[in-house]
């Protein structure tokens, strides 16, 4: 099993809401043998679980995760070597799906047939190493991408097209800079730098973990339909009224399920039944002992919910304790002038005993 002290954050995803900083304080509350992580997201939680020897149970509603999870948390022993990497390359028919819908507003043509060349490789191959190449190509998208996110370059990549890439470069900013060398380069360094960060979170725990990729309601009836044991169960919901995950990601679910328009209903939590489906999720979850929820609040953006809120739905159930986390966000003008104090917006977890 890894050591305690590997750094295994970098092989997953940089995930929106991701929990990789928070990840050992989060886990210090865990107990048993068995955990349910059912908003597996980029999977930092789950990891450090099975780092910690606990066997993991895992779910998320968008295959972007099950990705992730089948190739770091269900498998234990298969790693990506420099031949999988190099066989990315080899030049496969494909359908040119991202050089036909993602260019230029997302993609140079360069990347986007790189990319449609990658996945046509690694969609051939058996799992686990199947899903292990699909996130490395996940790992390298986002890479390409200023802050991760798909909401700019369709300028930059405009003027690339046009072969103005000199006067693209003395009107950007150095980090965006970057980021345009770096999509002009070729990518092989790239993914061999990436696949060690995958393949230092692969690391057996002796246990038989899962993912599974099903709407979270539906799946915690299953679990307890399959008379599944499970001492400890960890809910990352998507904070209400921020980013849905499915627009931020919108275009790394089309690219990886291959279609246009690609349909996640992952809106539960982030509407105003907010509490309403989080007394129902309980209320699914009382065969597991243990509870550690994580939430924010944010009362500029008004996202996220009060710790003193969400307790109150807990205490319908069980016992539990708040702890205050670290506060998040720093724009103390804003809220300053909007009449709010930085020291509201915090995020937080709630324990039950
Ligand atoms: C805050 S993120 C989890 C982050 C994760 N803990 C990490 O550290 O990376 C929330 C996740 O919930 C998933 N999700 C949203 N609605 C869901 C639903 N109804 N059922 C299952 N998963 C859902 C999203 O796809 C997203 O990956």
């Amino acid at each position: 099993m890894a050591s305690n002290n590997l750094k295994i954050d970098n092989a997953t995803l940089p995930f929106l809401g991701g929990k990789r900083k928070m990840s050992e304080r989060i886990s210090s509350h865990f107990q048993g043998e068995t955990l349910c992580d059912v908003f597996f997201g980029g999977g930092s939680v789950s990891l450090k679980g099975k780092q910690k020897g606990m066997r993991i149970i895992a779910n998320d509603i968008a295959y972007r995760s099950k990705i992730i999870g089948d190739a770091l948390i269900s498998n234990s022993t298969v790693k990506l070597t420099d031949e999988d990497v190099y066989s990315l390359f080899i030049l496969s028919e494909n359908d040119g799906f991202i050089e036909k819908n993602y260019v230029p507003k997302i993609f140079i043509p360069k990347v986007a047939k790189d990319l449609d060349n990658f996945l046509a490789n690694a969609r051939k191959r058996e799992s686990p190493k199947k899903e292990l190449l699909l996130l490395l190509v996940e790992k390298y998208i986002l890479s390409l991408r200023q802050y991760g996110a798909f909401q700019v370059g369709k300028f930059d990549n405009e003027m690339i097209l046009e072969k103005r890439e000199i006067e693209l470069l003395e009107l950007a900013s150095e980090s965006r800079g970057k980021k345009i060398k770096y999509n002009l380069s070729h990518p092989l360094p790239s993914l061999l730098r990436l696949k060690e960060q995958i393949n230092t979170g692969i690391f057996n725990n002796g246990k038989k973990n899962e993912m599974y990729q099903m709407d979270c309601f539906d799946f915690l009836k299953l679990m307890k339909e399959k008379g599944e044991r499970m001492d400890t169960i960890y809910f990352d919901s998507p904070y209400y009224n921020s980013t849905m995950y499915s627009s931020h990601y919108k275009v790394l679910d089309e690219i990886l399920e291959e279609k246009t328009g690609v349909k996640i209903d992952d809106k539960a939590f982030n509407t105003k039944d907010v509490l309403e489906n989080f007394e129902k999720l309980f209320a699914l979850s009382e065969f597991i002992p243990k509870w550690v929820i994580s939430m924010g609040y944010n009362p500029v953006s008004e996202t996220g919910v009060r710790g003193e809120e969400l307790l109150a739905i807990v205490k319908k159930f069980r016992d539990a304790d708040l702890y205050f986390l670290e506060h998040t966000w720093a724009l103390n003008n804003i809220a300053s002038k909007s009449g709010k104090k930085q020291e509201d917006c915090v995020e937080y977890l709630i324990v039950t005993k």
